[in-house]
């Protein structure tokens, strides 16, 4: 049962529209509609607002701009995306595009023409908007310093020193973000997309000024997150103030464009990568000094910096951050945070290491494996690197590897080949599940857990059944509830390892309170529940946080892989085209075969978009996102990602948790970059150490012929 392939349950209710995201919700009755009107400066103040147009068109209840939206909770500066996010309470613009108005009519297109209608004019002010070594401060950050890097540079046979550019990304979910307010008898109710519900009710209570045990949010089914979904924006807010001031429903969905604007963003970082060695390929020193953006407003940091931590062996690292403080807007979670812009770099540093060395990457990575954390000196559990870097080789076929650079000519097509390491940090977080058995048979799951696409009804009611011995049809899941049984929601590829434990432990506890009944060697489950517990019988499962259960002290806990690509780079255009990937991860043990694959699949997705797609541009003058839309802030389609697969390999690490399973929603991208870029660099020559890598950056240096 647990691990088995199986579909959606809830895959008929999406096909077939049934299923109901936010912004379709209506049993609350129709909504008004909300818009934000964004700033069109990146710093400055509102010099002077003009509301009378917009008041007097049609349909029009309600302009708020900072002269009269309700008081709120104060700004916190340096806030956590989870903190209190007051909105319109002030004239300066920290940003270009943040709210300076909202307007509530009876259509969306009436609120939009009506936003349009405010007029509005700025004192502009001096921004810092280009992330370089000018806007650096100099001190560092969440040093990690082990023996002595320098030294290990000065001395050792081969070294890397390069220095490597990664752009700003945005998680952008299909769904845009969405909430339904709606205020009834002194409570309110969201129906938002979101992917931490608890957390996310206590946020917007805090931040208008009412009771915590006055809101409650539902996010049902979400349209994928990301990332993006865990902070709290406006359009929470916002519809919340407007549903409580008009005692009617208000819809606010974001537009595409304002989730650029409205929702926060990778930082845009620089890294400089330094790697020494022995001449038989074993590291001596690793250095990774990262440059991040960070925001004067939010407190998130991208963890660049920290990903080679207990990747590889090394008796000399050294491993911190800088801060860039810019005015380009508030930084979030963004897929695979860290691992994505730092495996990417980093990986390519090996692959650089490895021509210098003249050994196969492959073989500068099986090298230095290690049994230990380097740097927390514990032993690494389920450490299976080498094993996913191994049987990846076999299968891709490794070993027809063009060995020199661009010696490989299909046609107009240069051949590449390229390998990079995957790791991810298992974060056990407390989280709680109750299971009720009903008299009839059923069995109902409850948790606050959200399923942001990734699964989590399917696993839910797979380890329940499994649990109970009972078919999972028989099982109900109910999730996503802030007034169900609390969890972390999903978000750090945390999800499926806390929800599962503390169903597992619920059902744990069910089956002993009959077995006290009933005696142990009980047949029938729901007799026993018929005779001693007519009216049905539930428990509670708690999962214990990595904080709260010391055990959690002997060891580190990753998860692992390998991606293996093969690309072509037209040497005339320098276009390039993945012909073929292929990752290998080992991530404990896997819950349904199906979503974990789909999970995987789409990590090296986006890792092929980091490596060759994304980047988020950014306007000097003012802090504009100049290709803040689909149409320009491009990502693979499916014409980009041919043939890939992913296995995971057969897995179970107990020291994660008593199911031995570990969290992979995050894991398949880190590492997936490297590959490509190293295939790019085995195909072409070229290395573009400023990422994505474009035809515009590729085509001077390809070989002519
Ligand atoms: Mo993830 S970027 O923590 O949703």
């Amino acid at each position: 049962m647990i691990g088995e392939g199986l579909s959606r349950t809830d895959g008929p209710l999406k096909v077939t529209g049934r299923a109901l995201y936010s912004a379709e919700r209506r049993e609350m009755g129709e909504p008004l509609h909300g818009f934000i009107l964004g700033a069109a400066i990146g710093q400055g103040r509102v010099a002077s607002i003009d509301t009378s147009r917009a008041e007097a068109m049609a349909g029009v209840r309600l302009v708020w701009t900072h002269r009269n939206a309700p008081p709120q909770a104060a700004i916190i500066p340096k806030s956590d995306i989870l903190d209190v996010k007051p909105q319109l309470t002030t004239d300066r613009i920290a940003h270009y595009g943040a709210p300076v108005a909202f307007v509530v009519a009876d259509t969306f297109e009436q609120a939009r023409a009506a936003a349009a209608a405010i007029d509005v004019s700025y004192d502009a002010a001096p921004g810092a908007f280009v992330l370089d070594e000018a806007s650096v401060a100099p001190e560092w950050h969440d040093e990690s310093r082990v023996g002595d890097l320098d030294a290990a540079m000065a001395s050792s046979d081969a070294t890397v020193d390069a220095v490597y550019a990664t752009p700003y990304h945005f998680s952008q979910p299909m769904e845009l973000h969405a909430c339904i307010a709606d205020w009834r008898n002194g409570h309110l109710t969201l129906h938002i997309a979101s992917q931490m519900v608890a957390q996310l009710a206590d946020a917007v209570a805090d931040t208008i000024l009412i009771g915590r045990d006055c809101v409650t949010v539902d996010s049902r089914f979400v349209g994928g997150g990301f990332g993006a979904k865990i902070a709290l924006h406006a359009e929470a807010i916002l519809s919340a103030l407007a549903t409580r001031q008009l005692n009617r429903p208000v819809q606010l969905v974001l537009t595409r464009r304002q989730g650029f604007t409205v929702v926060g963003h990778r930082p845009a970082s620089i890294s400089r990568v330094r790697l020494a060695a022995s001449r038989d390929g074993r590291l001596t020193g690793i250095g990774h000094d990262a440059n991040i953006q960070v925001s004067p407003e939010g407190n998130w940091k991208e963890g660049v910096a920290t990903v080679a931590r207990a990747l590889y062996a090394a008796p000399h690292r050294l491993t911190r951050t800088r801060h860039s403080t810019l005015d380009t807007g508030v930084c979030e979670p963004v897929r695979g945070p860290g691992e994505v812009p730092g495996l990417m770099v980093f990986e390519s540093a090996m692959d650089e290491l490895a021509e210098k060395l003249g050994i196969d990457p492959l073989e500068l990575r099986i090298r230095n494996d290690t049994a230990i954390d380097p740097e927390k000196n514990r032993p690494l559990s389920g450490r299976r690197l080498v094993e996913c870097l191994r049987e990846g080789a076999a299968r891709f076929g490794w070993d027809q590897r063009p060995t020199r650079p661009a010696s490989r000519l299909d046609g107009r097509w240069l051949i590449g080949y390229g390998v990079g390491s995957s790791i991810r940090g298992h974060y056990q977080t407390t989280a709680e599940a109750r299971v009720r058995l009903e008299p009839d048979g059923q069995v109902i799951v409850q948790t606050d857990m959200t399923d942001i696409g990734t699964g989590t009804y399917t696993i839910a009611a797979q380890v329940a059944a499994a649990a109970l011995g009972v078919p999972v049809a028989q099982v109900r899941v109910e999730l996503a509830r802030s007034n169900l049984p609390r969890g972390n929601g999903a978000g750090g590829s945390w999800g499926s390892g806390n929800t599962s434990v503390s169903i597992d432990r619920a059902c744990q506890g069910l089956k002993e309170k009959i077995g006290q009944v009933a005696g142990i060697g009980y047949n029938d489950l729901f007799a026993e529940v018929r005779r001693h517990f007519p009216a049905g019988l539930e428990a509670v499962g708690t999962t214990l946080g990595m904080d709260d259960e010391p055990s959690y002290d002997n060891f580190s806990i990753f998860t692992y892989g390998a991606t293996f690509t093969e690309v072509g780079v037209d040497v005339m255009t320098g276009e390039t085209r993945i012909r073929r990937m292929l990752g290998v991860f080992s991530a404990g043990r896997i819950l349904n075969a199906k979503t974990a694959r789909s999970q995987l699949i789409g990590g090296m997705i986006w890792g092929i978009s980091a490596a060759l797609h994304e980047a988020a541009h950014v306007d000097p003058r003012n802090g504009a996102w100049v290709n803040g839309d689909f149409a320009e802030y491009l990502v693979p389609t499916h014409a980009d990602v041919p043939q890939i697969d992913a296995i995971a390999l057969d897995d179970f690490d107990g020291a994660a948790n008593h199911l031995g399973a570990k969290g992979i929603g995050e894991l398949g991208s880190g590492g997936t970059a490297g590959s490509v870029a190293n295939a790019v660099y085995n195909a072409t020559g070229v290395r573009v150490r400023d990422f994505p890598i474009t035809i515009s950056k590729l085509l001077p240096g390809l070989p002519k012929i």
